[in-house]
């Protein structure tokens, strides 16, 4: 069991941005990464079909004999986690609930959060972070345009910039301590919004959600015990683009095309 692999899944890029951060801490586990790009976006889709997307995802990961599934989409943690939690005999680690806790412990009294609309329109952090400490104000703000511009690598593009400020300026009026970048796809935006805010501003959950399953995995007398393979990426469509998109968190010299 130990050397089974870790599958981890996100609608498209998105997930390596927390792949990055698991394999600066782990890297002698298997890894199987799987980006979702044909049924992206996932923050604009109904609860009823992101439970069936997720469910194909983790009967495609019980095929591969995996482990653990890192849930690294927030939109899918925050909708689906729940109802198929029980499901699979194997560790399923969603982000948000993950990480939520350790957030909240760390004495900020006003939040903010980024997020899909999804991801918003079901609180689950806000849920999440006053289950911990009810006394923390926490500001939501869905930004449904920043999910395409970072798959599409659209960053730079004067519109795309200006989408980021505009967003930006309307959490500030909330007067946040730190802005969780509750979407994967978020954190490759850091240097826009560093721009404008101190880098410092931001909180990317992969911190402290790799840590989390380090931790668990050690717990749970889970960590691999040989040396691994290389990770293995497959998408769901245009794996030309993700190659191209992936860039800043991870470089992708493979990727193969499955439809699940
Ligand atoms: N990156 C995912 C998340 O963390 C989903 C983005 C999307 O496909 O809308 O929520």
């Amino acid at each position: 069991m130990n050397n089974n692999p870790i599958g981890i899944f996100d609608s498209g890029v998105g997930g390596l941005s927390v792949f990055s951060k698991l394999y600066d801490l782990l890297p002698d586990e298997n890894y199987i990464y799987f980006g979702d790009t044909k049924n992206l976006p996932y923050g604009n889709k109904s609860k009823e079909e992101l439970i069936e997307i997720s469910a194909r995802i983790f009967d495609f990961f019980k095929e591969q004999n995996v482990k653990a599934v890192v849930m690294a989409c927030n939109t899918t943690s925050a909708i689906t986690y729940e109802a198929l939690k029980n499901n699979y005999d194997f560790k399923i680690y969603p982000i948000v609930q993950s990480v939520a806790k350790q957030i909240a412990n760390e004495g900020y009294k006003n939040i903010g959060v980024f997020a899909t609309n999804a991801t918003i329109n079901s609180h689950a952090y806000k849920n999440e972070l006053q289950k911990v400490n009810p006394d923390i104000n926490v500001f939501e703000q869905a930004c449904p345009h920043w999910v395409p511009i970072v798959e599409n690598s659209l960053q730079e593009e004067d519109e795309s910039i200006e989408d980021i400020k505009v967003n930006l300026e309307k959490m500030m009026q909330n007067y946040p301590e730190k802005i969780i970048l509750g979407c994967t796809h978020y954190p490759y935006l850091l240097d826009i919004l560093s721009r404008f805010k101190n880098r410092y501003l931001f909180i990317n959950p992969a911190e402290y959600f790799a840590k989390y399953i380090l931790e668990d995995l050690e717990n749970s007398n889970l960590l691999c015990t040989k040396k691994a393979d290389s990770p293995i990426f497959y998408v769901s469509s245009n794996s030309t683009q993700f190659k191209i998109s992936s860039k800043l968190f991870f470089d992708v010299e493979q990727v193969k095309e499955v439809d699940l």
